[in-house]
């Protein structure tokens, strides 16, 4: 037992989000022991980015977030922005660019990160507690929060839930925070993966296997909201055919917005007029064959497919305009039917999670539960691809970590 007497916080979870609520109080002279089942603290964080941690997005705002509340995570966006961050990690002289507009990785490694934030612990008096199975998490007469684990007991008067969501189970992801949450009297927002791969069935497998590997520029088209709130969102980015179907940073985005039942909607020239630039090259190269004509647009592999299926044979000067036209409809508005994601093995995070409904958005700390708080990806707030989930994790667990 690593002590009976009560401590400020038992930290959940030494991912981004635990680390920094932990860090956050541990420096504000709060008494915080960190329990992680894994034998080393912020693993995800490691794999991030590809090695280098997309650790934020310049313009991060609550309209980068998928949440039933759109409005929740502004206050703690607000009060921990990314540059603070960026603050943070000039003190510990990590060196960042950004690989696309506002979207920053660390120069070296995200290993970096993961230091920054052990060091940040230490510095805050921070106890790890790490490879400790967590076995029960309750209340004692006291109303103190005792959380069990396979190696010993602690007595705290907060318990912050931060073991993040259900993606990437082979990385120790579990639904511990949401179990916990349910436990304690708290809604759950149906989780789902997101920020994955989306999956096809049969028919469309047959002809998307052939065109494994080849990528290129389109631009989604994704619903999100309801009523007053609904608004459509566009996301112009890569799209990659895959053995199993699409992936690619654009068909992310939208496997966050997408359910079951649900088509996907994908604008193969965006930006451009499809029927217009067949019509075009009708008229300026007559002699050409669907599938060259095609290859003037869209990468040769694809532009043969779609030749082979909906263009006749010979010139395209010989071809009716209303069959170009058809075909430059479908460009500008492809609607495939996908029957699934890659699931929660391949997806980046976890969409849904604790109801945001039950949480404050100053604090973290659960409205009905006293000393109960929960932060980063176990809450409903999920980032658009780009460095949003960090911040979120950052923000979170900031505004917890000073409430503690
Ligand atoms: P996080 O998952 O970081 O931490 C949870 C911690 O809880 C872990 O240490 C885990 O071991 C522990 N835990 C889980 N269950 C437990 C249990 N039962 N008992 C004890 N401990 C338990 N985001 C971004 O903004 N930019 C990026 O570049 C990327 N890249 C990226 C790549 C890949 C491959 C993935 C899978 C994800 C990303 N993400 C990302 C998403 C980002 O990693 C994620 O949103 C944050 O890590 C969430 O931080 P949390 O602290 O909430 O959970």
């Amino acid at each position: 037992m690593a002590g009976a007497d009560v401590l400020d916080a038992v930290i959940l979870g030494a991912g981004a989000a635990g680390m920094m609520a932990a860090a956050t109080a541990g420096q504000a002279g709060c008494r915080v022991v960190v329990v992680d089942h894994a034998a080393q603290p912020g693993r995800k964080i490691l794999i991030s980015g590809g090695g280098r941690c997309n650790f934020t997005h310049l313009e991060s705002g609550p309209g980068m977030f998928l949440s039933a509340n759109p409005h929740f995570a502004k206050s703690a966006l607000a009060r921990y922005t990314p540059r603070d961050f960026l603050d943070l990690l000039a003190r510990h002289r990590i060196a960042w660019h950004a690989k696309a507009p506002g979207q920053l990785f660390c120069d070296r490694s995200a290993g970096e990160i993961v230091e920054m934030l052990v060091r940040e612990c230490r510095q805050g008096h921070v106890e790890m507690a790490l490879s400790n199975r967590i076995i029960a998490v309750r209340r004692d007469a006291d109303g103190c929060f005792v959380v069990e684990t396979d190696r010993m007991a602690l007595r705290a008067r907060a318990v912050v839930l931060a073991t993040g969501g259900l993606s990437i189970p082979k990385l120790g992801a579990t639904g511990l925070s949401h179990d916990l949450a349910r436990r304690f009297g708290l809604k759950i927002v149906e989780p789902a993966p997101a920020l994955v791969p989306l999956t096809f069935g049969a028919g469309d497998r047959e002809w998307m296997v052939e065109l494994a590997g080849v990528s290129m520029e389109v631009a989604t088209r994704c619903h999100a909201g309801a009523g007053r709130r609904a608004r459509d969102i566009v996301f112009r980015d890569g799209m990659l055919f895959t053995h199993r179907g699409l992936s690619g940073p654009a068909i992310l985005q939208a496997s966050s917005y997408w359910s079951a039942g649900m088509a996907l909607d994908i604008d193969c020239l965006p930006g451009r007029d499809a029927v217009r630039c067949l019509r075009d090259l009708k008229r300026g190269r007559p002699r050409m064959g669907g599938a060259a004509m095609l290859a003037t647009l869209l990468p040769q592999r694809l532009a043969h497919m779609l030749a082979t299926r909906h263009l006749p044979d010979g010139p395209v000067g010989e071809m009716p305009d209303s069959v170009l036209d058809a075909l430059g409809v479908m460009l500008s508005s492809w609607r495939l039917m996908p029957n699934g994601s890659e699931g929660y093995v391949k997806a980046e995070v976890t969409r849904g999670g604790i109801d945001t409904d039950g949480l404050s958005s100053q604090t973290m700390e659960a409205r009905d539960v006293p000393g109960l708080f929960a932060v980063g990806e176990a809450v409903d707030v999920t980032g658009w691809l780009g460095g949003h989930n960090f911040q979120w994790a950052w923000s979170s667990g900031h505004a917890a970590g000073r409430a503690l």
